[in-house]
């Protein structure tokens, strides 16, 4: 049983965005993470070590437990649920909004309409609060392939500039969430490792507000 706090990292630009707030924080990787094929780092604090993951494992690995916090994007969260988990933080990087997408110009569509998202139940409930009939496509990337190549009508899927839709042909529609990247924590931890837990909180919370992050 590893003793050291692990805290895991979404891996690709939310890494990024969170390596100068851990720097901030005192909680720097002790090797430079793009230049290794390692997934787990030692820090410059004896206690905390981090884990590099994809965002849609940060949940899993934090609610079992097999890291006691996290670093996600929110559209995470809302995908896979947030049981088990603590949100204290709202890092507020990485920000982007969940939105339906498509052809502007599209005709209607008659009975089902079909939509392509690696956000499943997202989606799902998003048309269904609407009283829209959708069939729900699961992608794993280049969502907006899928009304160029008539796989979808629709897409669900974070919007940053608007860039690749643009660049596809296609326009925002409907605004679903506003996202941002969230500290998460094991609801379990919390109560066995407070004070380490507290401490780390209170280091990435002051990071957030010190500006030094640049
Ligand atoms: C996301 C998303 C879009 C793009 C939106 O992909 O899926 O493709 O960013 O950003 P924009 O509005 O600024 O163009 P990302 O590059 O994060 O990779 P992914 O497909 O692995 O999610």
């Amino acid at each position: 049983m590893n003793q050291k706090l692990t805290i895991a990292l979404t891996k690709g630009r939310i890494l990024k965005e969170t390596l100068p707030l851990l720097r901030a924080a005192g909680l720097s990787p002790v090797e430079d993470i793009d230049m290794s094929r390692k997934l787990l780092f030692e820090t410059e604090h004896p206690d905390i070590r981090l884990v590099i993951l994809r965002g849609s494992d940060v949940p899993t690995y934090v609610r079992h437990g097999a890291a006691d916090l996290g670093v996600v994007g929110k559209d995470m969260l809302l995908e896979f649920g947030a049981d088990g988990l603590y949100e204290p933080l709202d890092l507020g990087i990485a920000r982007c909004r969940l939105m339906t997408a498509g052809f502007p110009d599209r005709e209607p569509v008659q009975g089902r309409i079909r939509v392509a998202s690696k956000f499943v139940h997202v989606a799902q409930s998003h048309y269904a609060s609407r009283g829209v009939q959708a069939e729900i496509i699961k992608l794993y990337g280049a969502m907006e392939l899928a009304p160029l190549m008539d796989l979808a009508d629709e897409i669900v899927d974070v919007v940053d500039t608007g860039n690749t839709l643009r660049a596809n042909g296609m326009a925002p529609l409907e605004h679903i969430a506003d996202i941002s990247t969230r500290l998460i924590v094991n609801k379990a931890a919390m109560r066995t490792r407070h004070g380490v837990i507290e401490g780390a909180i209170a280091a990435i919370s002051d990071a957030i507000g010190s500006g030094e992050t640049r």
